[in-house]
């Protein structure tokens, strides 16, 4: 039954209206005359508080306001692939082609279209038992994502009926499956409310990496499939970039990419760029696994506040099928913002720095819903969500409370630092101060996919970095001449390992992406280059003529060499370190 009720008091994105008795927290109404999606985020007898994802200039006390029935949910279906939603999942492309550039209030637009007819390839037949998770057929969506149609996760029992191979909207009816409590009708198309998480068996250690492309991360501080990455850094050192680039490169089957908050310009970038790039794996256009939500700065506050839970259920929904998908945030601090705001117009409790006080459990919750799991269904699957978000700390100033509490829930942290930025050190990952927890247990991965001393390799290297970091302030002292032979030799080394190895030109053709194994060789052929200058300078000869060996400007040049001709030049530049090193 719908409730309609009558709005008394409007608050910016929030407004307050009786005669709601009858619905629900968390419910989806319409709001005024004009419509506007909003959804109860407080209910007292027969008032109501709610968000609305609308701007609510011009609407007024007295206009209605009526309940639809259902949470605020996501479709499923085919057509999430490629679209480019706005924070409740409308697409904006559908959403310009009606109202153009401006985008008008109220606008009905459906999330997937409900008129395209899509090829469904059965996979089950008649009579056989099913559970929520299970395949019921396939779509070739793109051309890089066959969508496989499951069963929604609350229904079980027997296929009664499927339809055969042909071409279906995502609304008709395309099996019915007999359960304990009559017969059930399924089509292509689900429907879930984007706060609760989609259910799975159980959760799995995340012991394989997600492989980004990008060789600070990969080799230094790596993120797990299934894990969570927070990259705090402040204005300008490179967040957005971080993020554009894991989410063109990492090798997740789907990317669904949330621009929260973010200036207008760089999701426009990202909506020019991307539809033009290419998976390096496939040679498909990059478009055909990736999911845009946009939500820019100047749209409306609360459908900030739920973007990231649309983006997290259009995630797990892929991951449901048994795919691999990495969620990229940027920024979650303009998320908690938005959060802050309607707190303060609910005129709750304030908590540290005015965030409200559940600040820490809605980050929770949202990092939670990463992970690599068991899915559900009769057939064990095994996929992953990897969560990557921004955090823009005002000022740059990590203790602050979106940081504080991203860091205690995310187990890697790459923490972009500003001097770094300003000397062009990009990405300009502080490698003192970055961690990951996941080094452990991906550990076993590197070393049987790429290379049996991956971990001693990268380790080796680690110490070299922090020994530079106390040879440096020796330096700062007494200057770089009074160091020992040895100390020059490291210091060159590290040179080579920072500049040659961690900084990677994101707009660099060759060097924008570096595969795990190439990677791997650059960095064991610097620390052979390490090994062999010790050994030359035990040997005697003079530390100046070491440092001063071509084979440097090899080295240097590692980065550019296409993947193709890499294990053959590597292979030269590797041994023209052992020439040089032993003549000198
Ligand atoms: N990996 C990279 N390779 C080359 N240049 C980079 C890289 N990362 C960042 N940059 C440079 O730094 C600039 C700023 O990066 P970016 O926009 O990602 O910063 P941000 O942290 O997102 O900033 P804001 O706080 O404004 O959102 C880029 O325009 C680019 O010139
Ligand atoms: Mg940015």
């Amino acid at each position: 039954m719908i409730t309609t009720g009558k709005i008394i008091k409007i608050a910016g994105p929030v407004i307050i209206a009786d005669g709601m008795k009858g619905t629900q927290m968390y419910e989806m109404v319409k709001v005024g005359d004009d419509k506007l999606i909003g959804e109860i985020i407080e209910l007292e007898g027969d008032t109501a508080t709610i968000q609305v994802y609308e701007e609510t200039a011009g609407m007024k006390p007295g206009e209605i306001v009526e309940s639809t029935g259902g949470p605020l949910s996501v479709e499923l279906g085919p057509g999430i692939v490629g679209s480019i939603f706005d924070g409740i999942q409308r697409p904006l492309e559908t959403i310009k082609i009606k109202t153009g550039d401006y985008i008008q209030r109220g606008v009905d637009v459906p999330s997937i279209p409900k008129d395209k007819k899509w090829k469904f390839m059965p996979k089950i037949g008649k009579g056989d038992k099913v559970e929520g998770g299970d395949l019921l057929g396939e779509v070739q969506e793109t051309s890089s994502v066959l969508h496989r149609i499951i069963v929604p996760p609350n229904i079980s029992g027997t296929i009664k009926s499927i339809v055969a191979q042909g071409e279906y909207t995502v609304e008709e009816d395309i099996a019915e499956i007999e359960t304990s409590k009559g017969v059930e009708k399924v089509q292509m198309m689900q429907k879930w409310p984007v706060r609760v998480g989609r259910p799975y068996k159980s959760k799995l250690d995340p012991d394989i990496p997600l492989v980004t492309g990008q060789r600070a991360q990969d080799t230094f501080f790596p993120v797990a499939k299934g894990g969570t990455a927070a990259i705090p850094g402040p204005f300008g050192s490179g967040k957005t970039v971080t993020q554009q680039q894991l989410a063109k490169w990492a090798d997740a089957d789907i990317i669904v990419y949330v621009g929260c908050g973010e200036r207008g310009n760089e999701m426009t970038e990202v909506l020019k760029e991307f539809p033009e790039l290419e998976d390096p794996k496939t040679g498909k256009p990059l478009m055909d696994r990736t999911v845009l939500i946009a939500n820019t700065s100047n749209m409306p506050v609360a459908a900030r506040e739920a973007c990231v839970y649309t983006g997290i259920t259009i995630a797990e929904y892929f991951r449901d099928m048994g795919y691999d998908v990495a969620l990229m945030a940027d920024s979650t601090s303009r998320w908690a913002e938005a959060m802050r705001e309607i707190s303060g117009r609910l005129e709750e409790m304030p908590g540290e720095e005015g965030y409200p006080a559940y600040l820490a459990s809605r980050l929770a919750q949202f990092y939670e819903r990463a992970g690599r799991v068991k899915t559900i269904g009769t057939e064990d699957k095994v996929s992953s969500v990897s969560v990557v978000g921004a955090v823009s700390p005002p000022g740059g100033d990590l203790s602050e409370p979106v940081t504080q509490n991203t860091l205690r829930i995310c187990k890697v942290f790459w923490a972009l630092d500003a001097s770094l930025a300003d000397k062009r050190h990009f990405p300009s990952i502080d490698w003192l101060q970055s961690y990951s927890l996941y080094v452990d247990s991906v550990e076993g991965w590197w070393d049987s996919k790429v290379g049996a001393d991956w971990r001693k390799t990268r380790d080796d290297a680690m110490v070299l970095l922090q020994k530079e970091s106390e040879l440096q302030e020796i330096v700062q002292l007494v200057g770089p001449d009074a160091l020992p032979d040895r100390e020059r030799i490291t210091l060159e080394s590290t040179r080579m390992i920072r500049e040659d190895f961690l900084q990677q030109n994101a707009y660099h053709e060759v060097d924008t992406y570096c595969s795990s194994s190439k990677q791997y060789n650059m960095l064991k052929t610097i620390m052979m280059f390490h090994e062999k200058a010790t050994e030359a300078l035990d040997r005697g000869a003079p530390s100046e003529e070491i440092i001063a060996l071509n084979v440097k400007e090899d080295i240097g040049r590692m980065k550019f060499i296409p993947e193709s001709e890499f294990d053959v030049k590597v292979k030269e530049i590797q041994d023209k370190i052992i020439k040089q090193t032993s003549e000198v």
